[in-house]
Protein backbone atom coordinates (compact mmCIF):
# COMPACT_ATOMS: atom_id res chain seq x y z
CA UNK A 1 0.00 0.00 0.00
CA UNK A 2 1.95 2.95 -1.20
CA UNK A 3 -0.40 4.84 -3.27
CA UNK A 4 -2.67 7.91 -1.93
CA UNK A 5 -5.60 7.32 -0.92
CA UNK A 6 -8.95 9.42 -1.13
CA UNK A 7 -8.45 10.21 2.85
CA UNK A 8 -7.03 13.71 3.49
CA UNK A 9 -4.87 14.62 6.36
CA UNK A 10 -6.93 16.32 9.22
CA UNK A 11 -3.75 18.64 9.81
CA UNK A 12 -2.60 19.73 6.64
CA UNK A 13 -5.46 18.60 4.46
CA UNK A 14 -3.32 16.48 1.87
CA UNK A 15 -4.15 13.02 0.79
CA UNK A 16 -3.19 10.48 3.29
CA UNK A 17 -0.67 7.09 2.15
CA UNK A 18 -2.38 4.02 3.97
CA UNK A 19 0.05 1.67 5.32
CA UNK A 20 -1.58 -0.72 7.55
CA UNK A 21 -5.15 -2.64 7.25
CA UNK A 22 -6.69 -3.40 10.58
CA UNK A 23 -9.89 -5.31 8.67
CA UNK A 24 -13.05 -4.85 10.49
CA UNK A 25 -13.05 -3.49 13.93
CA UNK A 26 -15.72 -3.01 16.49
CA UNK A 27 -15.09 -0.05 19.29
CA UNK A 28 -11.79 -0.24 21.98
CA UNK A 29 -13.91 0.29 24.64
CA UNK A 30 -17.63 -1.03 23.65
CA UNK A 31 -17.76 -3.86 26.11
CA UNK A 32 -21.50 -5.56 25.59
CA UNK A 33 -23.76 -7.64 26.65
CA UNK A 34 -25.28 -10.80 24.56
CA UNK A 35 -28.61 -8.77 23.80
CA UNK A 36 -26.22 -6.13 22.06
CA UNK A 37 -24.11 -9.08 19.94
CA UNK A 38 -26.10 -8.91 16.76
CA UNK A 39 -26.37 -4.86 16.62
CA UNK A 40 -22.63 -4.35 17.27
CA UNK A 41 -21.01 -1.65 15.52
CA UNK A 42 -17.82 -1.92 13.08
CA UNK A 43 -15.53 0.01 11.01
CA UNK A 44 -12.94 -0.53 8.60
CA UNK A 45 -9.80 0.24 10.75
CA UNK A 46 -6.88 1.61 8.69
CA UNK A 47 -4.15 3.88 9.17
CA UNK A 48 -2.42 6.94 7.03
CA UNK A 49 0.37 8.01 6.99
CA UNK A 50 1.68 12.41 5.51
CA UNK A 51 4.30 12.90 5.10
CA UNK A 52 3.30 17.09 5.11
CA UNK A 53 2.55 17.19 8.08
CA UNK A 54 4.37 14.02 9.52
CA UNK A 55 1.02 12.58 11.27
CA UNK A 56 -0.11 9.05 11.46
CA UNK A 57 -3.69 8.90 11.90
CA UNK A 58 -6.53 6.76 11.03
CA UNK A 59 -8.43 6.84 7.77
CA UNK A 60 -12.02 6.30 8.65
CA UNK A 61 -12.78 6.61 12.68
CA UNK A 62 -16.22 6.43 14.10
CA UNK A 63 -18.23 9.20 15.28
CA UNK A 64 -16.76 10.61 18.68
CA UNK A 65 -20.51 10.42 19.80
CA UNK A 66 -20.55 6.66 19.31
CA UNK A 67 -17.26 6.34 21.62
CA UNK A 68 -17.59 8.97 24.45
CA UNK A 69 -21.41 8.88 26.02
CA UNK A 70 -22.71 8.07 29.22
CA UNK A 71 -21.71 4.63 29.24
CA UNK A 72 -18.07 5.41 28.42
CA UNK A 73 -16.07 2.03 30.00
CA UNK A 74 -12.82 3.95 31.13
CA UNK A 75 -12.29 5.43 34.66
CA UNK A 76 -8.86 6.56 34.98
CA UNK A 77 -8.86 6.05 38.81
CA UNK A 78 -8.52 2.25 38.71
CA UNK A 79 -4.49 1.91 38.20
CA UNK A 80 -2.61 3.15 41.94
CA UNK A 81 0.48 3.74 39.16
CA UNK A 82 -1.70 6.20 37.27
CA UNK A 83 -2.92 8.00 40.56
CA UNK A 84 0.60 8.79 41.47
CA UNK A 85 1.50 9.58 38.07
CA UNK A 86 -1.24 12.26 38.04
CA UNK A 87 0.11 13.37 41.07
CA UNK A 88 3.67 13.92 39.75
CA UNK A 89 2.31 15.46 36.92
CA UNK A 90 0.07 18.23 38.88
CA UNK A 91 3.35 18.74 40.99
CA UNK A 92 5.37 19.51 37.74
CA UNK A 93 2.67 21.99 36.22
CA UNK A 94 2.77 23.65 39.93
CA UNK A 95 6.68 23.91 39.84
CA UNK A 96 6.96 25.14 36.48
CA UNK A 97 6.17 29.25 37.00
CA UNK A 98 3.50 28.97 34.59
CA UNK A 99 1.13 29.52 37.25
CA UNK A 100 0.98 33.10 37.67
CA UNK A 101 -1.62 34.98 40.50
CA UNK A 102 -4.72 33.65 40.36
CA UNK A 103 -4.53 30.94 38.14
CA UNK A 104 -7.02 29.14 36.38
CA UNK A 105 -6.28 25.78 35.23
CA UNK A 106 -8.36 24.03 32.24
CA UNK A 107 -8.16 20.42 31.52
CA UNK A 108 -9.20 19.05 28.07
CA UNK A 109 -10.74 15.28 28.93
CA UNK A 110 -10.97 14.98 32.33
CA UNK A 111 -12.10 11.76 33.19
CA UNK A 112 -13.16 10.93 36.70
CA UNK A 113 -10.76 14.25 37.64
CA UNK A 114 -7.50 11.96 38.91
CA UNK A 115 -5.21 15.02 37.58
CA UNK A 116 -7.53 18.29 38.38
CA UNK A 117 -8.37 16.82 41.71
CA UNK A 118 -4.91 17.95 42.98
CA UNK A 119 -5.85 21.62 41.81
CA UNK A 120 -8.94 21.41 42.88
CA UNK A 121 -7.62 20.70 46.63
CA UNK A 122 -6.00 23.96 46.55
CA UNK A 123 -9.12 25.77 46.02
CA UNK A 124 -7.45 26.65 42.68
CA UNK A 125 -9.82 28.28 39.95
CA UNK A 126 -10.17 25.31 37.71
CA UNK A 127 -12.14 23.59 34.66
CA UNK A 128 -12.40 20.27 33.62
CA UNK A 129 -13.92 20.03 29.87
CA UNK A 130 -15.29 15.94 30.26
CA UNK A 131 -17.55 14.58 27.08
CA UNK A 132 -18.33 11.39 28.79
CA UNK A 133 -21.58 12.19 31.15
CA UNK A 134 -20.97 9.55 33.12
CA UNK A 135 -16.92 10.10 34.32
CA UNK A 136 -18.08 14.03 34.41
CA UNK A 137 -20.27 12.97 37.28
CA UNK A 138 -17.51 11.37 39.35
CA UNK A 139 -15.17 14.44 39.06
CA UNK A 140 -18.06 16.75 39.84
CA UNK A 141 -18.69 14.62 42.90
CA UNK A 142 -14.99 14.59 43.71
CA UNK A 143 -14.73 18.11 43.97
CA UNK A 144 -14.02 18.89 40.29
CA UNK A 145 -15.62 21.64 38.31
CA UNK A 146 -16.21 19.96 35.37
CA UNK A 147 -18.82 20.96 31.95
CA UNK A 148 -19.99 17.66 30.06
CA UNK A 149 -19.32 18.68 26.39
CA UNK A 150 -16.76 18.50 23.20
CA UNK A 151 -13.74 21.10 23.60
CA UNK A 152 -13.90 23.64 20.76
CA UNK A 153 -12.55 27.05 20.00
CA UNK A 154 -15.91 28.09 20.52
CA UNK A 155 -16.32 27.06 23.52
CA UNK A 156 -12.98 27.91 24.55
CA UNK A 157 -14.50 31.49 23.68
CA UNK A 158 -17.35 31.37 26.31
CA UNK A 159 -14.94 30.09 28.76
CA UNK A 160 -12.89 32.86 28.16
CA UNK A 161 -15.61 34.97 28.83
CA UNK A 162 -16.99 33.55 31.72
CA UNK A 163 -13.99 32.71 33.51
CA UNK A 164 -10.89 34.66 31.76
CA UNK A 165 -7.79 32.90 29.92
CA UNK A 166 -5.75 30.19 31.45
CA UNK A 167 -2.65 29.46 32.89
CA UNK A 168 -2.41 26.06 31.98
CA UNK A 169 -4.31 23.68 29.63
CA UNK A 170 -3.24 20.54 30.35
CA UNK A 171 -4.85 16.93 29.02
CA UNK A 172 -3.66 13.74 29.38
CA UNK A 173 -4.48 10.48 26.95
CA UNK A 174 -7.37 13.03 25.34
CA UNK A 175 -5.14 14.86 22.43
CA UNK A 176 -4.66 11.87 20.46
CA UNK A 177 -8.91 11.04 20.50
CA UNK A 178 -9.80 14.13 18.52
CA UNK A 179 -10.19 14.27 14.91
CA UNK A 180 -11.15 17.34 14.90
CA UNK A 181 -7.75 18.20 16.55
CA UNK A 182 -7.17 21.76 14.62
CA UNK A 183 -10.34 23.48 16.07
CA UNK A 184 -9.18 22.38 19.58
CA UNK A 185 -5.76 23.88 18.97
CA UNK A 186 -7.84 27.35 17.83
CA UNK A 187 -9.38 26.92 20.43
CA UNK A 188 -6.03 26.03 23.09
CA UNK A 189 -4.52 29.79 21.28
CA UNK A 190 -7.98 31.42 22.55
CA UNK A 191 -7.78 30.20 25.96
CA UNK A 192 -4.40 30.39 26.54
CA UNK A 193 -3.12 33.81 28.67
CA UNK A 194 -0.02 35.15 26.85
CA UNK A 195 2.00 33.66 29.65
CA UNK A 196 -0.11 30.13 29.63
CA UNK A 197 2.07 26.86 29.00
CA UNK A 198 -0.05 23.80 27.19
CA UNK A 199 0.96 20.58 28.81
CA UNK A 200 -0.02 16.89 27.42
CA UNK A 201 0.49 13.74 27.34
CA UNK A 202 -0.16 10.73 24.72
CA UNK A 203 0.88 7.30 23.99
CA UNK A 204 4.49 8.33 21.81
CA UNK A 205 4.74 7.16 18.13
CA UNK A 206 8.62 6.48 18.73
CA UNK A 207 7.68 3.98 21.10
CA UNK A 208 5.21 2.30 19.48
CA UNK A 209 7.35 1.81 16.09
CA UNK A 210 10.30 0.38 18.31
CA UNK A 211 7.92 -2.26 20.35
CA UNK A 212 5.41 -2.89 17.69
CA UNK A 213 2.87 -2.06 19.98
CA UNK A 214 0.18 -1.71 17.25
CA UNK A 215 -2.81 -2.05 19.80
CA UNK A 216 -2.12 1.30 20.38
CA UNK A 217 -4.22 1.48 17.33
CA UNK A 218 -8.33 1.46 18.02
CA UNK A 219 -11.12 3.96 17.43
CA UNK A 220 -10.46 6.25 20.26
CA UNK A 221 -6.45 6.78 19.19
CA UNK A 222 -7.66 8.64 16.21
CA UNK A 223 -3.68 9.74 16.26
CA UNK A 224 -0.59 8.65 17.66
CA UNK A 225 1.54 11.86 17.90
CA UNK A 226 5.35 12.58 17.17
CA UNK A 227 7.25 15.53 18.23
CA UNK A 228 7.42 16.35 14.51
CA UNK A 229 3.63 16.18 14.35
CA UNK A 230 2.38 18.45 17.34
CA UNK A 231 5.25 21.06 16.13
CA UNK A 232 3.52 21.05 12.37
CA UNK A 233 -0.30 21.43 14.08
CA UNK A 234 0.82 23.81 16.68
CA UNK A 235 2.64 26.04 14.51
CA UNK A 236 -0.64 26.27 12.67
CA UNK A 237 -1.41 28.57 15.75
CA UNK A 238 2.10 30.37 16.34
CA UNK A 239 2.62 27.92 19.20
CA UNK A 240 5.62 26.71 19.69
CA UNK A 241 7.49 23.23 21.81
CA UNK A 242 9.00 24.77 24.42
CA UNK A 243 9.82 21.29 26.24
CA UNK A 244 9.49 17.47 25.91
CA UNK A 245 9.18 14.68 28.75
CA UNK A 246 9.24 11.41 27.81
CA UNK A 247 7.06 9.64 29.87
CA UNK A 248 6.68 5.54 31.03
CA UNK A 249 2.66 5.50 31.07
CA UNK A 250 0.77 3.42 28.51
CA UNK A 251 4.08 1.85 27.52
CA UNK A 252 5.69 4.96 26.19
CA UNK A 253 4.52 8.21 26.27
CA UNK A 254 5.78 11.84 25.33
CA UNK A 255 4.71 15.25 27.61
CA UNK A 256 4.37 17.91 25.23
CA UNK A 257 4.79 21.09 27.00
CA UNK A 258 4.03 24.33 24.53
CA UNK A 259 3.28 27.93 24.84
CA UNK A 260 2.62 31.26 22.69
CA UNK A 261 5.88 31.64 19.80
CA UNK A 262 8.46 33.41 21.57
CA UNK A 263 6.44 33.36 25.23
CA UNK A 264 9.43 30.90 26.66
CA UNK A 265 12.71 29.40 25.78
CA UNK A 266 13.18 26.48 24.43
CA UNK A 267 14.71 23.15 26.63
CA UNK A 268 17.27 21.39 24.97
CA UNK A 269 14.78 18.10 24.64
CA UNK A 270 13.33 20.10 22.00
CA UNK A 271 15.95 19.63 19.36
CA UNK A 272 17.22 16.31 20.95
CA UNK A 273 13.93 14.49 20.34
CA UNK A 274 13.39 16.46 16.90
CA UNK A 275 16.47 14.73 15.72
CA UNK A 276 16.30 11.77 17.24
CA UNK A 277 12.71 11.07 15.46
CA UNK A 278 14.30 12.13 11.90
CA UNK A 279 16.78 9.27 12.65
CA UNK A 280 14.50 6.54 13.23
CA UNK A 281 12.65 7.94 10.40
CA UNK A 282 9.39 9.34 11.82
CA UNK A 283 9.48 11.55 9.17
CA UNK A 284 9.40 8.95 6.36
CA UNK A 285 6.73 6.96 4.69
CA UNK A 286 9.11 3.83 4.30
CA UNK A 287 9.29 3.76 7.87
CA UNK A 288 5.84 2.99 8.55
CA UNK A 289 5.93 1.05 5.55
CA UNK A 290 8.21 -1.58 7.62
CA UNK A 291 6.46 -1.04 10.72
CA UNK A 292 3.41 -2.99 8.70
CA UNK A 293 5.64 -5.74 8.08
CA UNK A 294 6.25 -5.86 11.70
CA UNK A 295 2.77 -5.81 12.85
CA UNK A 296 2.05 -8.77 10.31
CA UNK A 297 4.53 -10.47 12.13
CA UNK A 298 3.55 -10.09 15.63
CA UNK A 299 0.28 -11.51 14.77
CA UNK A 300 1.86 -14.68 13.19
CA UNK A 301 3.84 -15.12 16.01
CA UNK A 302 0.77 -14.37 18.70
CA UNK A 303 -1.63 -16.50 16.89
CA UNK A 304 1.19 -19.50 17.00
CA UNK A 305 2.01 -19.52 20.48
CA UNK A 306 -1.66 -19.37 21.36
CA UNK A 307 -2.76 -22.27 19.24
CA UNK A 308 0.39 -24.74 20.43
CA UNK A 309 -0.36 -23.76 23.85
CA UNK A 310 -4.28 -24.83 22.99
CA UNK A 311 -3.65 -27.82 21.16
CA UNK A 312 -0.97 -29.13 24.25
CA UNK A 313 -4.63 -28.20 26.43
CA UNK A 314 -3.49 -25.09 28.28
CA UNK A 315 -5.73 -22.93 29.52
CA UNK A 316 -5.62 -19.20 29.04
CA UNK A 317 -7.04 -16.65 30.58
CA UNK A 318 -6.47 -12.67 29.68
CA UNK A 319 -5.29 -9.78 31.92
CA UNK A 320 -7.01 -6.49 31.76
CA UNK A 321 -9.70 -5.89 29.80
CA UNK A 322 -7.80 -2.86 27.82
CA UNK A 323 -9.11 -1.13 24.74
CA UNK A 324 -6.34 -1.51 23.36
CA UNK A 325 -6.86 -5.69 23.55
CA UNK A 326 -9.77 -5.61 21.44
CA UNK A 327 -7.18 -4.32 18.30
CA UNK A 328 -5.62 -7.80 19.04
CA UNK A 329 -8.24 -9.76 19.60
CA UNK A 330 -9.63 -8.87 16.41
CA UNK A 331 -6.62 -8.43 14.35
CA UNK A 332 -5.50 -11.57 15.49
CA UNK A 333 -8.91 -13.63 15.29
CA UNK A 334 -8.66 -14.61 19.27
CA UNK A 335 -11.82 -15.76 20.74
CA UNK A 336 -12.88 -17.41 23.65
CA UNK A 337 -12.27 -20.64 22.22
CA UNK A 338 -8.23 -19.66 22.82
CA UNK A 339 -9.02 -17.18 25.55
CA UNK A 340 -11.28 -18.51 28.35
CA UNK A 341 -11.84 -14.67 30.02
CA UNK A 342 -10.22 -11.79 30.65
CA UNK A 343 -10.13 -10.42 34.33
CA UNK A 344 -10.68 -6.71 35.12
CA UNK A 345 -10.59 -4.70 37.95
CA UNK A 346 -13.18 -2.09 36.24
CA UNK A 347 -17.15 -3.27 37.54
CA UNK A 348 -18.76 -1.70 34.33
CA UNK A 349 -17.18 -4.32 32.21
CA UNK A 350 -17.17 -7.18 34.46
CA UNK A 351 -20.18 -9.65 32.96
CA UNK A 352 -20.13 -7.89 29.78
CA UNK A 353 -18.04 -9.53 26.54
CA UNK A 354 -15.16 -8.04 24.78
CA UNK A 355 -16.35 -5.97 21.64
CA UNK A 356 -15.61 -8.23 18.33
CA UNK A 357 -15.27 -11.81 20.11
CA UNK A 358 -17.03 -12.06 22.61
CA UNK A 359 -14.78 -13.00 25.18
CA UNK A 360 -16.68 -12.85 28.70
CA UNK A 361 -14.70 -10.42 31.50
CA UNK A 362 -14.49 -11.59 34.64
CA UNK A 363 -13.80 -9.79 37.94
CA UNK A 364 -10.34 -10.38 39.01
CA UNK A 365 -11.45 -12.45 41.83
CA UNK A 366 -12.87 -14.93 39.31
CA UNK A 367 -8.99 -14.89 38.24
CA UNK A 368 -7.57 -15.36 41.59
CA UNK A 369 -9.61 -18.59 41.92
CA UNK A 370 -9.10 -20.26 38.32
CA UNK A 371 -5.71 -19.85 38.17
CA UNK A 372 -5.26 -20.75 34.24
CA UNK A 373 -1.87 -22.10 33.35
CA UNK A 374 -1.16 -19.25 31.20
CA UNK A 375 -2.73 -15.00 31.44
CA UNK A 376 -1.97 -12.91 28.40
CA UNK A 377 -0.88 -9.63 29.99
CA UNK A 378 -3.65 -7.49 27.63
CA UNK A 379 -2.74 -4.66 30.02
CA UNK A 380 1.31 -4.83 29.42
CA UNK A 381 1.73 -1.24 30.06
CA UNK A 382 1.20 -2.00 34.11
CA UNK A 383 3.19 -5.09 33.63
CA UNK A 384 5.87 -3.81 36.32
CA UNK A 385 2.43 -2.74 38.61
CA UNK A 386 1.04 -6.17 37.97
CA UNK A 387 3.49 -8.82 38.75
CA UNK A 388 4.60 -7.43 41.94
CA UNK A 389 0.66 -7.52 42.72
CA UNK A 390 0.62 -11.38 41.21
CA UNK A 391 3.64 -12.60 42.55
CA UNK A 392 1.66 -15.32 43.88
CA UNK A 393 0.57 -16.33 40.88
CA UNK A 394 3.40 -16.70 39.01
CA UNK A 395 4.98 -18.67 41.98
CA UNK A 396 2.23 -21.31 41.91
CA UNK A 397 3.39 -22.06 38.08
CA UNK A 398 1.33 -19.40 36.36
CA UNK A 399 2.77 -18.08 33.03
CA UNK A 400 2.52 -14.61 31.52
CA UNK A 401 2.26 -13.99 27.47
CA UNK A 402 3.25 -10.17 26.60
CA UNK A 403 3.17 -9.52 22.65
CA UNK A 404 5.41 -6.41 23.47
CA UNK A 405 8.35 -5.80 22.49
CA UNK A 406 8.10 -9.12 21.09
CA UNK A 407 5.70 -12.08 21.52
CA UNK A 408 6.86 -14.24 24.32
CA UNK A 409 6.25 -15.85 27.51
CA UNK A 410 7.80 -14.39 30.31
CA UNK A 411 10.76 -15.59 32.12
P1 LIG B 1 -5.45 0.89 30.40
O1 LIG B 1 -4.07 0.70 30.86
O2 LIG B 1 -6.01 2.23 30.58
O3 LIG B 1 -5.50 0.48 28.90
P2 LIG B 1 -6.44 0.98 27.70
O4 LIG B 1 -6.18 2.44 27.55
O5 LIG B 1 -5.92 0.16 26.55
O6 LIG B 1 -7.86 0.65 28.04
O7 LIG B 1 -6.45 -0.14 31.09
C1 LIG B 1 -6.08 -1.05 32.02
C2 LIG B 1 -7.21 -2.04 32.22
O8 LIG B 1 -6.70 -3.11 32.99
C3 LIG B 1 -8.38 -1.46 32.99
O9 LIG B 1 -9.59 -1.97 32.45
C4 LIG B 1 -8.18 -1.98 34.41
C5 LIG B 1 -7.44 -3.26 34.19
N1 LIG B 1 -6.51 -3.58 35.26
C6 LIG B 1 -6.76 -4.71 36.04
O10 LIG B 1 -7.73 -5.43 35.82
N2 LIG B 1 -5.88 -5.01 37.05
C7 LIG B 1 -4.80 -4.24 37.30
O11 LIG B 1 -4.02 -4.55 38.23
C8 LIG B 1 -4.54 -3.08 36.50
C9 LIG B 1 -3.35 -2.21 36.75
C10 LIG B 1 -5.44 -2.80 35.49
Amino acid sequence: MSNRSTWKCRISGEPLFPVLDFGLQPLGNGFLLPEQFDKEYFFHMQVGFDPESKMFQLLEQPNPEQMFHENYAFFSGTSRFMAAHFEEFANRVKSSGCLKTDPFVVELGCNDGILLRHFAKEGMHHLGVEPSRNVATVANEQGVSTISEFFTAELAEQIVKEHGQADAFLAANVMCHIPTIRNVVKGIKTLLKPTGVVQFEDPYLGDVLRKTSYDQLYDEHVFLFSALSIQYLFALEDLELIDLQPQGTHGGSMRYVLAHQGAYPQQPSVAAILSEEKAQGLDRLETFQAFAQQVARSKTELQELLSDLKRQGKKIAGYGATSKSTTILNYCGIGPDVVDYISDTTPIKQGKYSPGTHIPVQPYEHFQQDRPDYAVLFAWNHQQEILAKELGYTQSGGQWIVHVPQVQILK
